[in-house]
This record gives C-alpha cells, sequence and structure tokens, in this order.
C-alpha cells in the first residue's frame, strides 16, 4: 500500500529518500516518485512500476538537495502510470504534495477547482490537494494547508512543500499513519518506521487529525485548529538489523526460520507454570471487567483472521466464553449489538488495516470494551484500544505473513488461558497447555531443520494449477491459511476446506490434476479426516498429508507425508502451519514468483 518518506536536514536528500522508498516496497506498490528541492528550484520525478526505474531516471542527474519527499503509490483512483504517480502539484508546479488514504469529495472539488482554472494532469484523488493548498495559499503553507484539510474528506496522510518555503515541510494525518523521526539537525517523516530507521531510533507518531511542521532543527504539532500538541517522543525497540535479510534469499524465508523465537518471544515472561496460567500485562488495566466476559467478537482481516479462527476453538476449549470471529470488511457495515460486557478484539501484525480499524470504531461506538492484539508498537490500533497485547515479533516485511501468525495463534492461547484460569480451566490442564507452549520453539525448529524434505514435494508438486487443502476443526482454518499462504505468493488457485464438506460440492473438483493437501493430525478428529482422505484417494488426487510424526496409516495412503511433533490439539495448527508456509514458499520459488512482493499485493491495507 502507499508509502511516504519525507526528509529536512543537511545530507544528501535523494540518497535518503530512495533508501526510503526501498524500505517502503515490500508494502507492495505500482508506481513512485520523488521531489526535491535543488538549488532554489524544485525538481520532480516519476515512474511506473520499481524503484530501480527510478533509480535509472535519477542516475544522469546532479542534484544537490537538502530537502524533500517520495513516495510509493498503490492505485486506487486511477491505473498506475506517470501522471498518476505521486508527487501531484499545481500548476506553476510550486506545491508538491503526497498522499496516503482517500479524498472521498475529490470529484466535486475537481470540478470546482477546474472552473476556478486549475489545469489537472492526473486521474487522482491526491491532485485536488495541490490545487486546493494553492487556492488558499497567500505566502504561508501551513495556513493554506489547514484551509484545504477543512475542505476535503476521507482520509490522509499527508507530505506537502512550498518552493518558496523550503525550510519546512507540513505533516497530516486523519486515518492513514505517519511516524515523524528526529535526527540531529534533521527531521525525517514516514508512513512507516522502516523507511526511517536508519536514521533515528527517536519517534512521534501522529494522531488523526493533527498537523505537523518539521525543518531541519525542529519540529511543530497542532491540532486542526491550531492548537498546540505536546508530545514526547518514543524509542523504536527494532534494530535496523531486524529489517534486513540477514543472508537469507527473501525475507519470507527469514521469517519463517525466525519463528521459533518469535513464538518464544510471544509466551516470553507471560507464562506462570507453577499457577498453571498466564500473565499479559497489557491486559491488566481492564482484568475485571475480562475476568468473566461472556461474548467475544474477533475482528480480523487475511492471516490474522485465520488465527482469530483458531482463537475460537482455545476459547471454546478453556473458557465459557463465546467467541465469534467476523472479517473486519464485513463486520464494520454490519448491525452487531454487543451485549453488556462484549469484548471486541482487533488483531492485525500492522495495527493500521483500514478494516479493522473501521470494525473497531463501530464495535466502540455501540458501547464494546476494545482491545487489540498488533505487532507494531505505535500503531493505530495500539492507540485506539483500552487495552492490548503486543507480539514482540520484529518488522514482518514479506507481504505474506508467517512468523506472526504462529505468533497470533500462541499469544490467543495465552489470552484463553488466562480467562480460562478465572472460569473453568483447572490448574492441571492449565500446566498441561504451558507446558505444550514451552515446547514449541524447539518443535518448530525441528520442523525447520527438514525444510529440504518440503522442498521435494514443493519440487514435485509446483506446476500443478489447483490445490485444495482440507481440515477438519482447529485444522480447518489451518487449512485456510495454507491455501491463502499458497495462492498470495505462488498464484496457484488454492482453496481450504472443512474436510467434511469435500462432499458437498469440492469432491467435483478432485482429478488426478488438483493434489489435496490434507491437514491431519492424531487429534480428536484422526479417523473422520482419515475418511475424506480416503474419499480424496478414490478420486486418484494426489495427497500431501501433513501427520504427526510416526503416523502409519497414513503412510499407507501417501508418501508424500510431512510429520510434526506432536502437541495438544489446539496448537497443532502451529506446528502444521510452519510446513505449508514452507510448501508455498518453494513452490513460489520454483515458480520463479518474486515472493516477497506479490502482485497486487500490500503488506499493509489503510485504505478501505
Ligand atoms: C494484507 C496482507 C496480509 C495480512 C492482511 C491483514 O492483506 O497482505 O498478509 O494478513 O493484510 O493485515 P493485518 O496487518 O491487519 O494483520
Amino acid at each position: 500500500m502507499c508509502g511516504i518518506i519525507a526528509y529536512i536536514g543537511e545530507k544528501n536528500s535523494v540518497q535518503i529518500l530512495m533508501e526510503g522508498l526501498k524500505r517502503l516496497e515490500y508494502r507492495g506498490y505500482d508506481s513512485c516518485g520523488l521531489a526535491v528541492m535543488a538549488e532554489g528550484a524544485p525538481y520532480c520525478v516519476k515512474t511506473t512500476g520499481r524503484i530501480i526505474n527510478l533509480e535509472k531516471k535519477l542516475a544522469n542527474v546532479n542534484i544537490s538537495s537538502r530537502m524533500g519527499i517520495a513516495h510509493t503509490r498503490w492505485a486506487t483512483h486511477g491505473k498506475p502510470s506517470e501522471e498518476n504517480a505521486h508527487p501531484h502539484f499545481n500548476k506553476d508546479h510550486t506545491i508538491f504534495v503526497i498522499h496516503n488514504g482517500i479524498i472521498e469529495n475529490y470529484a466535486i472539488l475537481k470540478r470546482e477547482l477546474m472552473k476556478l482554472g486549475h489545469p489537472f494532469s492526473s486521474e487522482t484523488d491526491t491532485e485536488v490537494i495541490a490545487h486546493l493548498i494553492e487556492e488558499f495559499y497567500d505566502g504561508e503553507l501551513l495556513p493554506a494547508v489547514l484551509k484545504c484539510l477543512d475542505k476535503i474528506t476521507g482520509t490522509f496522510g499527508l507530505a506537502v512543500f512550498h518552493a518558496e518555503e523550503p525550510d519546512q515541510i507540513v505533516l497530516a494525518r486523519r486515518g492513514s499513519p505517519l511516524v515523524i523521526g528526529l535526527g540531529r539537525n534533521e527531521m525525517l517523516a514516514a508512513s512507516d518506521v522502516n523507511a526511517i530507521l536508519r536514521h533515528t531510533d527517536k519517534v512521534i507518531y501522529l494522531d488523526d487529525d493533527e498537523v505537523a511542521v518539521i525543518r531541519r532543527d525542529g519540529f511543530q504539532i497542532m491540532s486542526l485548529t491550531q492548537e498546540t500538541v505536546y508530545r514526547t517522543p518514543e524509542k523504536v525497540e527494532w534494530q535496523i538489523a531486524d529489517t534486513e535479510k540477514d543472508g537469507y534469499p527473501h525475507y519470507m524465508l527469514k521469517e519463517i526460520f525466525e519463528q521459533p523465537e518469535t513464538v518464544l518471544n510471544a509466551f516470553r515472561g507471560r507464562i506462570i507454570p507453577e499457577e498453571g496460567v498466564s500473565k499479559l500485562g497489557g491486559l491488566e488495566p481492564v482484568i475485571d471487567q475480562l475476568k468473566h466476559m461472556k461474548r467475544l467478537i474477533v475482528v480480523a482481516c487475511g492471516t490474522s483472521y485465520h488465527a482469530g479462527l483458531l482463537g475460537q476453538y482455545m476459547f471454546e476449549k478453556m473458557t465459557d466464553v463465546d467467541v465469534d470471529v467476523e472479517i473486519a470488511s464485513e463486520f464494520r457495515y454490519r448491525n452487531v449489538h454487543p451485549h453488556d460486557g462484549t469484548v471486541v478484539l482487533a488483531i492485525s501484525q500492522s495495527g493500521e488495516t483500514a478494516d479493522s480499524i473501521a470494525a473497531l470504531r463501530e464495535a466502540r461506538r455501540k458501547g464494546a470494551l476494545t482491545l487489540g492484539m498488533v505487532n507494531t508498537v505505535g500503531s493505530t490500533i495500539a492507540r485506539e484500544t483500552v487495552a492490548g497485547i503486543y507480539n514482540h515479533a520484529g518488522p514482518e516485511i514479506g507481504v505474506a505473513s508467517t512468523k506472526i501468525f504462529t505468533s497470533q495463534v500462541v499469544i490467543l492461547a495465552l489470552f484463553a488461558l488466562l480467562l480460562g484460569r478465572y472460569q473453568k480451566l483447572s490448574m492441571t490442564d492449565g500446566a498441561g497447555i504451558i507446558r505444550a507452549i514451552q515446547q514449541l520453539p524447539e518443535q518448530i525448529s525441528h520442523i525447520l531443520d527438514r525444510a529440504d524434505h518440503i522442498r521435494a514435494i514443493a519440487q514435485k508438486y509446483y506446476k500443478y494449477n489447483s490445490f485444495l487443502f482440507i481440515g477438519r476443526m482447529c485444522n480447518y482454518p489451518t487449512a485456510l491459511e495454507g491455501a491463502l499462504k499458497l495462492k498470495e505468493i505462488s498464484y496457484i488457485h488454492a482453496e481450504g476446506y472443512p474436510a467434511g464438506e469435500l462432499k458437498h460440492g469440492p469432491i467435483a473438483l478432485l482429478s488426478p490434476h488438483c493434489p489435496v493437501v490434507a491437514v491431519c493430525p492424531q487429534d480428536s478428529m484422526y479417523e473422520k479426516t482419515i475418511s475424506n482422505i480416503k474419499e480424496v484417494e478414490a478420486r486418484s488426487a494426489n495427497i500431501i498429508a501433513v501427520c504427526t510424526e510416526g503416523d502409519d496409516k497414513l503412510t499407507e495412503i501417501t508418501r508424500d507425508i510431512i510429520e510434526v511433533p506432536a502437541t495438544v490439539e489446539f496448537l497443532n495448527p502451529v506446528l502444521c502451519n510452519v510446513p505449508l508456509q514452507l510448501l508455498a514458499y518453494y513452490c513460489a520459488l520454483y515458480r520463479g514468483c518474486e515472493i516477497d512482493k506479490p502482485r497486487n499485493l500490500a503488506k499493509s491495507v489503510t485504505v478501505e
């Protein structure tokens, strides 16, 4: 999704902006551009496609510049083209704007501005901002930006400069993240902290409806009504090294291999084995409300939604809480009435997913207590919820989520355990669950040690164009997530199904041309799933089975077996998911796909 980077200071801004753009690449984009102040005159360059195209355009240009703005665009209004790429500008090329979000009333504004003689050169909603600022400009940029913001509706993360006021960049936020980076004799701003981490770890996250002015030697934050806002800078806990590939060919592979560590980080310091319970510091402020809660609604998108589905099984097993798991983009438009004491939990890696934020706001409006589970400290969901839990899994750069998924599942287990111990779970059972959680990092390492075996299976199957993934109970979400991973990065059509549902439709697809990945560890549904696998076998489809180590029955049915260590029933998805991530990764590798930046996908979806 769109990315913003802005710089003002003493260094070569082009270099800093280009480097920042590369750090935003993982979010997904289709065009990019930058505008800088170069020796008294602005210079703007844009391109479709990758940042390398921008680099080529800049290769023979010699610019000396100490300030500028740059952007990666993910098309919403208007196709990916050079004209539609940001920065956008006014007619005499003095005002330059980059924007994340959507200006909902742009069409009306555009018509009015055109009548006033403003020539438009793009199909975007963003361009109206540049012309509107020009319309209000009377020698000072900030008041003109404020007047412009007053006119527009929609969402924005905005960075603007005026060629006649090169000592400042104006920023504004409503619904699209923006963070200011505080350096020594330099200031940066970005939509994503990764873009500025190389220069500073001192940051300030802007809140909605705040405007900021950054200068080489200072900054000022204010509300839209110009009241000064005082905010203490925060320290980013990630290191720049966390955002690098560390010798792996792809971020996704690195992140898959980080899982022993990220799963450990998910429960480190959060368990009390002798009492068979967990402790989640972020939930302490609301623990009295949570102890006896009866209903939990989880809202999430994509992979985080699949983690939520797994949470449902855990809460059923350990607590008296009724859990509904809702796709955030649907929930936000439903008319759900949270009864007294309903808690709504948003699960989101980025903490910035527009649909999840909207679902959360809707729940809050109706009186629910809102919680967040996010990986990105300081993100919108983290700040807008009453309490929450961080993943502490480090940055996830690969667009397809892997390590955050397993981290989310483990944290959901800790959450269910925490409440379960106030409700129906015994200390002995709680202690057993903790022991199983503690074993996960080593068990995951064991699976990763056999990555070559999964690679060999991928090599055998990567040319197939359609896959079915099946599983029952808590391995149904595992199947959904396995299928999602495969389609996201290898573009192979894949569907996840509850194995018992095969006979109601998908069985029609079975043939030697459609391999079936069966998630079938030895749990309470084992025999039932075996029966479903037999149905598959009878239709001559190839079967890849993910099963518990030492399973003899499945070895009789198929040679393509992926074994995982034994664990408690509802933690099987953590272990079974790891080989499915690898399967997707290697299939994509053999198909020559761009694994970390799959087509059309964005890491953080900040528009509806
Ligand atoms: C995008 C990403 C997915 C992610 C989903 C939800 O679609 O490509 O990997 O699962 O957003 O993101 P969130 O940050 O809310 O977990």
